[in-house]
């Protein structure tokens, strides 16, 4: 493993429905984070559960950090239905996934307003997960550079002149999206050479010195039986797991698989 840690981000989406069983989701992650040394790990619960989350991991001492799903690209004022940087940091959550696909699709997210939220997070000392990856047609499964490209650069404009905060980092995650939710997950080569890629798109947007300390994460049904695997990928500097991260078994293999390389 490199020196820097790798990073898993559990996406919970809209689950689960109730917040006793949040609670209880959380609890099981007790045991399985305490044997953890080599990841850093982030949980993304919807963000109605954040504030219970929040004092809940810190009473049952969970190590893990929280971040949320999205969050306004305003400081404040009329935007019915959003949640601040300022809200997000006040419940001391660190961390923000922005651009996900299903935001994207869903919502009609522009790359121009992902780049916004990037920014109102970076300011506010908010690390953004940037997800990349989305096509309109999802039944397309060629790799579109071009489009990544876009996404990176469109996403990432005039973050370069942003200081950020020691805590503060962005990472990027790969996620094509016919892998999400599908079982299916890209072939390790292909991975590889994608995730070389955005390294190499990260250096010109952003110069080497800014761009050496993006993590470049992969996503898209990682699970208990791959994630050992997809691991070892060069340039996979970690993932962002939904469907598997719902089951306390399925996150305590894939946690307990990462802390034994
Ligand atoms: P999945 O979701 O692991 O269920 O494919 C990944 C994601 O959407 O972040």
């Amino acid at each position: 493993m490199s020196e820097k840690k790798f990073f898993l981000g559990f996406n919970w989406k809209m689950n689960p429905s109730n917040i006793v069983d949040s609670q209880n989701l959380f609890a099981s992650y007790k045991i399985p984070l305490e044997s953890n040394k080599n990841c850093e790990i982030v949980v993304f619960p919807p963000s109605i559960y954040l504030v219970a989350g929040e004092i809940f991991r810190i009473s049952r001492k969970i190590k893990c950090g929280l971040g949320a799903q999205d969050l306004s690209a305003a400081d404040e004022g009329p935007y019915t239905g959003q949640i601040s940087a300022k809200m997000l940091l006040d419940t001391e959550v660190k961390y923000s996934i922005i651009g996900h696909s299903e935001t994207r699709d869903h919502y009609g997210l522009t790359n121009r307003e992902v780049n916004e939220k990037v920014k109102t997070a970076l300011k506010n000392g908010i690390s953004p997960v940037l997800c990349i990856g989305f096509q309109r047609d999802p039944g397309q499964t060629e790799i579109n550079y071009m489009e990544l490209k876009t996404q990176i650069q469109a996403g990432l404009r005039q973050v370069k002149k942003i200081k950020l905060e020691l805590h503060t980092k962005i990472i990027i995650a790969y996620e094509p999206v016919w892998a999400i939710g599908t079982g299916k997950t890209a072939d390790s080569e292909t991975i590889s050479t994608v995730h070389k890629f955005i390294k190499e798109v990260l250096i010109s947007t952003l110069g080497v010195r800014k761009a050496e300390k993006i993590q470049v994460i992969y996503g898209g049904s990682v699970n208990d039986t791959n994630a050992l695997e997809l691991s070892k990928i060069e340039g996979v500097d970690g993932f962002l797991i939904g469907g598997a991260s719902l089951s306390p078994e399925k996150f305590a293999k894939i946690v307990n698989d990462l802390n034994a390389i």
